[in-house]
């Protein structure tokens, strides 16, 4: 049988148990954006992938629970193993558990709000949460966003997860300084790509570093 370039680089990135997915050709750098005033530098809790469910907390975290998952891919598509990824994000009610958030929204202490996570052999990560309200930043609202720290093997990205389906997104200045006003149309690769299965809600977002 002949194969194809493209078929030989995906069979060349295939393990013992053939499941890794194919190499794509030429996919777009993630767009860096603000690491905003709310990194949890003092978070001393939990870290672990679901976020949405506190070790020793009778109640869930408040909110729609949603999974987003994906994985972190080099300039040629390329999975890269091992990425270190921070994640944090506001509440359901749209309040961080940060000293300087002043926003009037409670806080929910069955939401963890903030993960570290590695990639694994094929550049996947996965973390269960639930979708961040809205937020108050002076006289507009931050449209509901997750924030990712991404350090890969050669590079760190900064960026923001949206929601394609928010009705806040052409107000909020935060996103359009990050995007120098490109937008909308929004460019696809900002957005959680929504799936829905079996009553849970999914989103894709694959994360590409410049240098891997
Ligand atoms: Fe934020």
């Amino acid at each position: 049988m002949l194969l194809t370039r493209r078929q030989l680089v995906g069979t060349s990135l295939l393990g013992a148990a053939g499941l890794a997915a194919p190499a794509l050709a030429g996919v777009e750098p993630t767009i860096p954006m603000q690491l905003g005033p709310f990194y949890p530098v003092a978070h001393k809790g939990e870290i672990d992938s679901d976020m949405a469910q506190l070790a020793g907390q009778a109640q869930p975290a408040k909110g729609d629970i949603i999974e987003v998952m994906g994985r972190v891919l080099g300039p040629d598509g390329r999975p890269v193993a091992g990425a270190r990824l921070d994640i944090w994000q506001a509440n359901a009610a749209g309040r961080y558990a940060h000293k300087g958030d002043d926003n009037a929204a409670p806080l929910d202490p069955g939401f963890q709000g903030f993960a570290v996570l590695k990639t694994d052999a094929e550049g996947r990560y996965r973390v269960r949460t639930v979708r961040p309200g809205i937020y108050p930043a002076g006289n507009y609202k931050r449209a509901a966003h997750i924030h990712f720290s991404v350090d890969g093997q050669n590079d760190r990205l900064i960026t923001q997860m949206y929601f394609a389906d928010d009705p806040w997104l052409s107000q909020d200045r935060t996103l359009l300084y990050d995007l120098d006003s490109k937008g909308p149309p929004w460019p696809k690769q900002i957005f959680g790509q929504e799936h829905k299965l079996a009553g849970s809600t999914h989103y894709m977002f694959d994360i590409v570093l410049a240098f891997g």
